[in-house]
Order: C-alpha cells, then structure tokens, then sequence
C-alpha cells in the first residue's frame, strides 16, 4: 500500500449522510505522519463542502487503535522549523474539524493517545469503546502536545485533569476518560460500530442549519466573555427564524408529525 497515495491513508465511505472517514495505517496503529494530516484535511474539507454530507464519523482503521499519536519515526528527526511546522500542520487540521459546519463523531475504538487524543478531542462528540484507553503521553518522549492538546483538553476537562494527563504521560481507561469529561459515552466495543452509527443517522436526520448555529454558538462561546457569548447565541436564533427548517419543526410539532428538515 503506498503511504502517500491520500485514497489509501485516509478511506472515505458514505452511509445515507453519513461520512465515515477512517485514518487507515492500522500497522502503524494509525500514527499521524505529514501525509495522513493532509490527506484527513482534504476529506474534511469535502465533507464540508459536500451538501449531501449531514454527519462525519472519524475512526482508526484495525482493532487497536483510533490513533497512537503523531508519528514518532517522522518527528525524530525534525529541526526545531519542521517541528514547529509539523505542529502547525496539525493544528490547522484540528481546527478546520472543530469549526466545520456539520457534526463530527470521533469513533474511539482503540488507543488515542498523543495526537490522537487531540484528534478526538476536536470532535464535537466522542464515543469510545469499553477497550480504549485515551493520553497525552509526549513527555515520555521530551515532547509535549502540539496539536493543541494542552489548549483543548484544558477546556474540555479543566486543569487538573489536563496536568494530571500531560504531566503524568500516563494512558486512563475509557471509564476513567468519561468520569474526566474526556468522552461521551462509553460503550461495548461489540457495540461500538452501531451505537455510533444510530447517533449520526440521527444527527444526519436533524436540522443542519440548527445544527450549525449550535456549532458556531459552542465555538464561539468557549472564547469570549459571557455579554459576547450571548449576544452571539441571540443572532443566530434570530437567523434560525429565516430557515425553511424552523417553519418546518416547529410546524411538524403543531401537527404532531415527523419532521423532514431540508437544511434550507
Ligand atoms: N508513531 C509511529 N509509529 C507508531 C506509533 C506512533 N505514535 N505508535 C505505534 N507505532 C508503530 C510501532 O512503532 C509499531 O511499528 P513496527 O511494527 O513497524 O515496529 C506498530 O505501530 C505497532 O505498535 P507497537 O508498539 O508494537 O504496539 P503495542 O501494542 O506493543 O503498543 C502502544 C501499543 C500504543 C502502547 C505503543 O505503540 C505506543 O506507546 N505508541 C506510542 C504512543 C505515543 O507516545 N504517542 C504520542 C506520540 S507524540
């Protein structure tokens, strides 16, 4: 399998609306090198882009892990440049999945560790497997995070559970992960696959404009003060007002039917 062909690094596979994008280095347990950062960025940047695309779940291809880290063969050799791009390579993937339009699940089924917690932890979801276990083990390595570990784990866990992991460098199991705030919900890793799908098909199913504004209002909010936060969230409800699929939920309700949201 040749590493730099992005078709084979990273694998695209649609299910209705649902984008199931799977970092597929299973021999290296999905480790991030230079090649796999792009050819994920290039798949998100088409789901984004693609209207038919209501939900992207990310995972690791093989039973071992969603991602190990970045890759350690690659980083060993940097220049402090090259190492300062790697991370800003990284980064700029990160953020373009935590400010993409649409919901992300990250599909925990195995190790993520390094920059693979970081991976998951841009997901706006996370559900992981009875079997995973998630950390930010650079120090073992005289590293530390930089795929914005340190930054995102700080707000998704706070600062004792983010100098307990990055400090420690110790893997925790998924039950510990979910007590810290770190994943959604744990779950069988036989049931891994189909608890996730159910969640996307019923996002997929959702309103995406609201789905969006959502989005928008969490990212927003997670940093600026309270007064910008809220006048924020005012603006797009105001804007949901404008939306076919506000007519259509709130008329459904009336009517005690389903409704059928055409993110218009
Ligand atoms: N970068 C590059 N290669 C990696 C990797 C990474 N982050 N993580 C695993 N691999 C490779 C191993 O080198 C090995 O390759 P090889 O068969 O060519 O030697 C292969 O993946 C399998 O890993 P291995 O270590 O043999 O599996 P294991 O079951 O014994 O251990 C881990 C699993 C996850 C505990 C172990 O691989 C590990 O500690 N990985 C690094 C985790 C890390 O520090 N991540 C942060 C990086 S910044």
């Amino acid at each position: 399998m040749p590493e730099t062909a992005a078709s084979t690094i990273v694998t695209v596979a649609d299910h209705a609306a649902v984008r199931v994008i799977t970092v597929n280095r299973p021999d290296k347990l999905n480790a991030l090198n230079a090649a796999t950062l792009d050819a994920l960025f290039a798949a998100f940047e088409a789901a984004d882009s693609d209207p038919g695309v209501r939900c992207v779940v990310l995972t690791g291809a093989g039973e071992k892990a969603f991602v190990a880290g970045a890759d350690i063969s690659e980083m060993n050799t940097l220049t402090p440049v090259q190492g300062r791009d790697f991370s800003l390579r990284g980064q700029r993937l990160m953020r373009r999945i935590e400010k993409l339009g649409k919901p992300v699940i990250a599909m925990v089924n195995g190790f993520a560790l390094g920059g693979g917690l970081e991976l998951a932890m841009c997901c706006h979801l996370r559900i992981a497997s009875d079997r995973a276990k998630v950390g930010q083990p650079e120090v073992n390595l005289g590293l530390i995070p930089g795929f914005g570990g340190t930054q995102r784990l700080l707000r998704l866990a706070g600062r004792a559970a983010t100098l307990e992991l990055c400090l420690v460098g110790a893997p925790v199991d998924a039950a510990r992960a979910l007590e810290l705030g770190i994943v959604n919900r744990v779950v069988a890793a036989a049931e891994l696959h189909d608890e996730t799908m159910k969640l996307a098909n019923q996002l997929a199913a959702s309103a995406p404009l609201a789905l969006r504004g959502v989005l928008d209002c969490v990212n927003v909010g997670g940093e600026c003060g309270i007064e910008e936060g809220l006048e924020y969230e005012t603006a797009q409800f105001g804007l949901m007002f404008s939306t076919d699929d506000m007519r259509e939920g709130t008329t459904a309700f009336l009517e005690r039917r389903k409704p059928a949201f055409q993110g218009s």
